[in-house]
């Protein structure tokens, strides 16, 4: 799709509304690398490529957010080579992002556990979100130690302690929703998972809640911009409802 302004772009002839946020599980890495007779951690740097493509291409449709599960809650379970390939591609990432963010107009935000990570990711987690702050543009925020239950049990304690301590009213929605990593961004619209599994694996448990899915055979190291297009359109056909009529 070709962009055209405002939130709209255009295939062929037809012109489509680009939803405000995109979130993705990057999944099949590891089954791309298979099919190639390649080690798993190959696939994992192929998808980072793929993330960088699709990042660029939603600045360019000019989307506001874009979220995607880079590392799951449950993802420790993998042999310790693999989850240190996976640290590695976060560690490269980050130094790319604080050098890059300003002048690829793309702003970082990282969702998840953290204090798991390593003292030096820890840190350069830190400068990466500190340059973000100044930097306009479309926000990526990369899932990382990320678990839906354990989002929402986090934010559940510190609620907890705040209306305790009489910050916090009584408990509802909109309120709640501000003690989860989401705080202040929009639930996403429409939540693409390559790969051909049929479930979510624990994203966004809270901010699913009307989200559009769209679900495609592709493994993420060869998802590109026509199949970012595909989703888009099919996301355009779908009548959201939101519970009315
Ligand atoms: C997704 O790829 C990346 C992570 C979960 C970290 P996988 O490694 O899960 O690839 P498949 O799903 O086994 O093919
Ligand atoms: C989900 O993929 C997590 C990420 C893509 C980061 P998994 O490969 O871990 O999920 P399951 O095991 O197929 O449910
Ligand atoms: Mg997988």
């Amino acid at each position: 799709m070709a962009p055209i302004g405002k939130n709209k772009a255009r295939a062929g002839e037809e012109r489509f509304a680009v939803p405000r946020h995109v979130a993705i599980i990057m999944d099949g890495n590891s089954r791309w690398a298979k099919k190639r007779g390649l080690p798993r951690t190959a696939g994992h740097s192929a998808g980072a490529e793929a993330f960088r493509k699709i990042t660029k291409y939603c600045r360019d449709l000019g989307m506001e957010y874009l979220t995607v599960y880079a590392f799951s809650t449950e993802n420790w379970k993998r042999s310790a080579d693999e989850v240190s390939a996976i640290m590695g591609l976060l560690e490269k990432y980050l130094y790319e992002a604080i050098e890059d963010m300003e002048k690829e107009h793309t702003r970082l935000f990282l969702m998840g556990d953290l204090s798991r990570l390593s003292p030096g990711l820890q840190e350069l987690s830190k400068r990466a979100l500190k340059t973000a702050e100044t930097v306009k543009g479309l926000q990526v925020n990369v899932c990382f130690n990320y678990g839906g239950r354990d989002e929402i049990l986090r934010a559940a304690e510190r609620y907890e302690k705040d209306y305790a301590a009489g910050r916090a009213g009584e408990i509802e929605e909109a309120g709640f929703s501000q003690y989860l990593y989401s705080a202040g961004i929009p639930d996403p619209d429409l939540i693409i998972r390559p790969s051909g599994e049929i479930r979510t694996s624990n994203f966004l448990l809270w901010q699913s809640a009307y989200s559009e899915y769209y679900f495609t055979d592709t493994l993420w190291p060869d998802f590109d911009e026509k199949e970012l297009d595909k989703a888009l359109i099919a996301y355009n056909k779908r009548s959201r409802r939101f519970g009315g009529v």
